[in-house]
């Protein structure tokens, strides 16, 4: 199972999701490979955004080795999920993609927790809020597990 993340500058929200998520893969041992893009290059070779690290770091988790890159066509066609923050997220990876069957592969990371909602998780680059953002992302990858191995 390839799992990709997916915001708009890959230095806030993605690469939270993407160390939290890839930390409980590991020790549930459930063996996926979890990774995060960004839809924009503005930050492409830079770790994540300062307040990033230190919101995961208080929770003992290390994402500063990460480094931000744009998505590209072959991440759409590895990944078997590609979970996007927000709307614009979702317009611009369905832009990226060929088929129904890519398309039908992105999810908006918050319809985990309130299916159907199409809520988003909000940007913190601007407006601050990286613990209530790392709060809901938590959450979110909790009960993206227990679905994806409720379906698997
Ligand atoms: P992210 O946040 O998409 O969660 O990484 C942002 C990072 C950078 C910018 C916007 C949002 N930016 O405009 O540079």
């Amino acid at each position: 199972m390839n799992i990709l993340f997916v915001c708009l500058g890959n230095i806030c929200r993605s690469p939270i999701a993407h160390g939290l998520l890839e930390k409980k893969v590991r020790t549930l041992r459930l063996g996926w490979n979890v990774d995060s893009v960004g839809t924009s290059n503005y930050h492409e070779g830079s770790p994540p955004h300062r307040d990033s690290v230190s919101i995961c770091a208080s929770h003992g988790l290390d994402i500063s080795h990460q480094r931000s890159r744009p998505i590209q066509p072959s991440d759409i066609q590895s990944a078997d999920l590609i979970i996007v923050m927000d709307a614009s997220n979702y317009q611009d990876v369905g832009a990226m993609c060929s088929s129904d069957r890519e398309l039908a592969k992105i999810k908006l990371l918050l319809n985990y927790v309130t299916p159907g909602q199409n809520r988003a998780v909000p940007d913190p680059y601007y407006d601050g809020g990286f613990d209530q953002v790392y709060d809901m992302i938590d959450e979110a990858t909790d009960r993206l597990i227990e679905e994806l191995r409720r379906s698997s």
